[in-house]
Parts: C-alpha cells; sequence; structure tokens
C-alpha cells in the first residue's frame, strides 16, 4: 500500500475531529438531547406528572423540591434519589431530607415510563427530576411557567450525606447566611429570591416554622395566632401548613405574603423586611408583577438546573433511580 498523502492525512484530521466533536464529552446541556434518541421522552414524563398531581396536588411541589435538593448537593446529578444500603449511606437521612422530601414513587413511575417508551434506559434520573420539576411548575402555574428545560444530564455513582447537611440551606439561616450559601452555588441576590417563590406551593412542618411563631416579632400577629393552632408548642411535629396562601398554584401571592409579614419560614420572613435592600426591592417587584416573576423564576430554575451536571461519559444512566447500576 502506498503511504498516506498530507491531503490524506488531512482528510482524516478533519474526520477524527468532526466525530470527535459530536460524542458530547463535556457537552453543554441542551433542551434537545432527546430529541432524536427518544422523542417522546418529555411528553411521557409530562403525562406522568400530570397524572400524579391530579392524584395528589401537592406532589407538584415534592418534585419541584427533589430537583433543588438535588442541585444544591454535588450537582444535579440524581444523587438525592439513591436509597441507602448496608454498605452505603445517601442523601435521604440527612438532617434537610429526612422524613421531609418525598415524590420518590412518582420518580419510579416516571423511570419505568420513559425506558418502556424510549425500549431502554437513555433518560437519567437526574434529567427526569429536572423536567419533572419543570412541567410541575407549569401544570401548576400555566403556560407563562413553562419554559425549555435543558438536558444532558448523567446519574452520580455516589452520594454525600455530609455534603447534604452542609449544603442545603436552613430555615433558620439569617440573610446573610442565605446569600452566602447560594453564592457558594453560583446564584446571585436575584436567583434567591426568586427561586424562594419555590414556596409559591407546597408546605412546611411544624418544626421548620415552630420558633418563628412562638418567639419572632417580624411576623404578623394574627397570622402567627392562626399559625400555632396548627403547631403547638409541644408535639404535632409534622402537622402541616401551606407556605404560601394558594398553596396549589404557581404565582407571586408567596410575595405578597412577605410584604404582610407573613412568611411561614424564618428564611422567608429574611428576604423582606421592609427596609429598602435589593432583596426588598425585588419582593414588592414579583409581588406587583407576575410576570417579571415568572420570568425571572424560570431563568433562575435554568441556572440551578446547570450547577455541576455530569456530562457525556461521566457518570451513568440508571436503570432504577434508586440504584447505581
Ligand atoms: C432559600 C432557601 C430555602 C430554604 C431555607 C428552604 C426550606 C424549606 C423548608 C424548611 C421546607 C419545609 C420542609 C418540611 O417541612 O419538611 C421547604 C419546602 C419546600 N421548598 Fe424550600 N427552601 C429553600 C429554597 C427552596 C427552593 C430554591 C425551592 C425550589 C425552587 C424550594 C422548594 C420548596 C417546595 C416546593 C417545598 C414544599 C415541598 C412539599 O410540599 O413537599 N425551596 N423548604
Ligand atoms: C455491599 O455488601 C454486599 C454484601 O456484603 C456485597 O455483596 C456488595 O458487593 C457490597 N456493595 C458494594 C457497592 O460495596
Ligand atoms: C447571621 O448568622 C450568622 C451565624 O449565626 C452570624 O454570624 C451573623 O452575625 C448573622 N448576621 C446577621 C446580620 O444577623
Ligand atoms: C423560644 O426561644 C427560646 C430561647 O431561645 C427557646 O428556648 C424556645 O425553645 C423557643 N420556643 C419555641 C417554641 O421554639
Amino acid at each position: 500500500m502506498a503511504s498516506s498523502s498530507p491531503c490524506q492525512i488531512f482528510l482524516v484530521f478533519v474526520m477524527v475531529t468532526l466525530v470527535t466533536s459530536l460524542i458530547p464529552s463535556n457537552a453543554l446541556l441542551t433542551p434537545h438531547f432527546y430529541d432524536n434518541v427518544c422523542p417522546q421522552a418529555l411528553p411521557t414524563i409530562k403525562s406522568v406528572v400530570l397524572h400524579a398531581i391530579l392524584r395528589e396536588k401537592r406532589i407538584g411541589a415534592s418534585l419541584l423540591r427533589l430537583h433543588f435538593h438535588d442541585c444544591f448537593v454535588n450537582g444535579c446529578d440524581g444523587s438525592v434519589l439513591l436509597d441507602d444500603t448496608p454498605n452505603f449511606t445517601g442523601e435521604k437521612t440527612a438532617l434537610p431530607n429526612i422524613n421531609s422530601i418525598r415524590g420518590f414513587s412518582v420518580v419510579d413511575e416516571i423511570k419505568a415510563a420513559v425506558d418502556k417508551v424510549c425500549k431502554g434506559p437513555v433518560v437519567s434520573c437526574a434529567d427526569i427530576l429536572a423536567t419533572a420539576a419543570r412541567d410541575s411548575v407549569a401544570i401548576l402555574g400555566g403556560p407563562q411557567f413553562f419554559y425549555n428545560v435543558l438536558l444532558g444530564r448523567r446519574d452520580a455513582r455516589t452520594a454525600s450525606k455530609a455534603a447534604a447537611n452542609a449544603n442545603l440551606p436552613s430555615p433558620t439561616f439569617n440573610f446573610s447566611q442565605l446569600i452566602s450559601n447560594f453564592k457558594s452555588q453560583g446564584l446571585n441576590v436575584k436567583d434567591l429570591v426568586a427561586l424562594s417563590g419555590g414556596h409559591t406551593i407546597g408546605f412546611a412542618r411544624c418544626t421548620t416554622f415552630r420558633n418563628r411563631i412562638y418567639n419572632e416579632t417580624n411576623i404578623d400577629p394574627i397570622f402567627a395566632a392562626s399559625l400555632r393552632k396548627t403547631c403547638p408548642r409541644n408535639g404535632g411535629d409534622n402537622n402541616l401548613t401551606p407556605l404560601d396562601f394558594t398553596p396549589t398554584r404557581v404565582e407571586n401571592t408567596y410575595y405578597r405574603d412577605l410584604l404582610y409579614k407573613r412568611g411561614v419560614l424564618h428564611s422567608d420572613q429574611q428576604l423582606f423586611k421592609g427596609q429598602g435592600s435589593e432583596s426588598d426591592k425585588l419582593v414588592q417587584l414579583y409581588s406587583k408583577n407576575t410576570f417579571a416573576f415568572a420570568s425571572d423564576f424560570k431563568t433562575s430554575l435554568i441556572k440551578m438546573g446547570n450547577i455541576k451536571p455530569l456530562t457525556g461519559r461521566q457518570g451513568e444512566i440508571r436503570l432504577n433511580c434508586r440504584r447505581v447500576r
């Protein structure tokens, strides 16, 4: 065989470059990730989420929170979904998660449905969480809360209870603690205020707001008195109260509640103190303008969904979201 001419060598180089650039090794997330490999993936997720919400309205809130608790602990990598085993401790028993995060059986249901329609394990559990969160927000908020979710995350083979305890914000945090917690995730004041709008849906347990309703002064006294009825000084730790006045609708009522010192959590009310801070101004804006809230909420959810994803050949696509392969 004749030796290759410079021209042939150059052609091979061009082809190798082309082919390697088509394999997403450290690729960015994209809304089109499943368009060709499994066009039915996203409609299937949406349909399971819709049916789950019709069965139980709260589940949309629970799914949104799972995505948040996934992303804030070493990135959006499905780590929150891993069950403990005799020789593995996951994130489910970390303090902010235990007796608190929920929605795992819906995630299992989604995983079974997408793997069936895609004829194999194509969609990662981390992408299922991001998509189920997006669908929940759009179903409970209406078309203005719909956005194109970015996809292509892969699933972690590890999880960290210690990181979950260290990185998830506590409802006892003051403003500067909230700011630095979000900052360490690459998120700014606007992201903090907009993403806290997640509390426009869902519920909180008595134990997370008891100190606020018995000891704090930055709270509407009539509101505090009414919460004390469901949350006694002693006992009733798991009694639930809605996080805003309309816990099954994504809209800006949460921010209006904050203006009247009716934030449920200490951390919620930290966002509005009526002293003219940047955060105060954002709360006022969102309370008046649903469009501004919707727009910033979607932008910040996309930003949160971009926290340290595994892509390309990193991690794996799980067969069961509760276990590594
Ligand atoms: C800013 C810091 C945050 C703190 C301190 C915080 C804290 C909490 C706490 C204590 C609860 C009640 C949990 C329980 O009672 O078991 C809760 C519920 C919830 N959080 Fe947050 N959260 C924060 C940010 C977020 C973000 C960024 C989102 C999503 C974008 C979010 C979404 C939710 C939802 C939807 C619920 C209700 C869940 C359900 O009803 O199942 N939170 N949060
Ligand atoms: C966990 O322990 C079981 C039983 O001792 C063993 O078969 C399995 O390989 C271990 N798994 C891992 C991930 O170490
Ligand atoms: C917020 O809390 C931290 C930790 O408890 C404390 O050091 C800091 O002084 C507090 N900041 C304000 C403004 O209260
Ligand atoms: C109110 O604050 C005191 C002093 O910090 C504390 O001991 C008590 O447990 C708090 N009460 C409630 C109901 O959280």
